[in-house]
């Protein structure tokens, strides 16, 4: 008898608690800080910048205008020409021909990589071709990395030019 009383005690003095610390009243979805972020002005992006792929790497809207990080050492086009192998020779075929054995399925067929008229074009350029995808190219940017991409632009460059 004398726990059930010391129990329902126990009891009375929880409800008086959260009575005085504001009981069932909890804040509102609406006053939520995560919410309150939305109703945040957003700081304003900086010009000539639009977000590209994976949200972290903006690209001026000049593409031509970036450098490649990578450079040409022999490591980068180690590294190129095994992503190359793996993710356009079967298109563009080896040395960049464009004669593949999936690119022969295209006509006109794939462009030549060795031509003046790529290896003329900067390399930000070839970056943003073969990342968002340009006319009949597939967009890679979800399937080659940034890294990938950057170091096969070095390899294309290795590329020997028959003009
Ligand atoms: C599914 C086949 C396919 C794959 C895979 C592919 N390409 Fe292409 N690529 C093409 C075709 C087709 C064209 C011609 C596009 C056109 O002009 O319509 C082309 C064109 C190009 C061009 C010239 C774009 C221009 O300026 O006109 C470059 C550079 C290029 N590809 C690089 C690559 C690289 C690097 C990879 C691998 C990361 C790759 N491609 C993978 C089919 C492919």
């Amino acid at each position: 008898m004398r726990s059930r009383l010391r129990r329902g005690l126990i009891c009375a003095a929880m409800i008086a608690v959260e009575a005085l610390a504001g009981g069932c009243d909890y804040a509102r979805m609406t006053n939520d800080e995560a919410v309150d972020r939305y109703e945040m002005e957003f700081p304003p992006m900086p010009q000539d910048l639009v977000p590209l792929g994976e949200g972290v790497h903006p690209l001026p809207t000049e593409p031509g205008a970036i450098e490649n990080p990578l450079g040409a050492g022999r490591e980068v086009l180690a590294a190129g020409k095994q992503a190359y192998d793996f993710y356009c020779r079967q298109c563009h075929g080896q040395g960049g021909d464009g004669r593949g054995t999936v690119g022969q399925s295209f006509a006109p067929l794939p462009t030549d990589l060795r031509s003046g008229y790529v290896q003329k074009q900067p390399d930000g350029q070839i970056f943003e071709r073969v990342g968002k995808g340009y006319k009949r190219h597939p967009p890679l940017a979800y399937t080659v990395s940034i890294k990938d991409r950057w170091a096969v632009v070095s390899y294309i460059r290795s590329m020997k030019n028959p003009e």
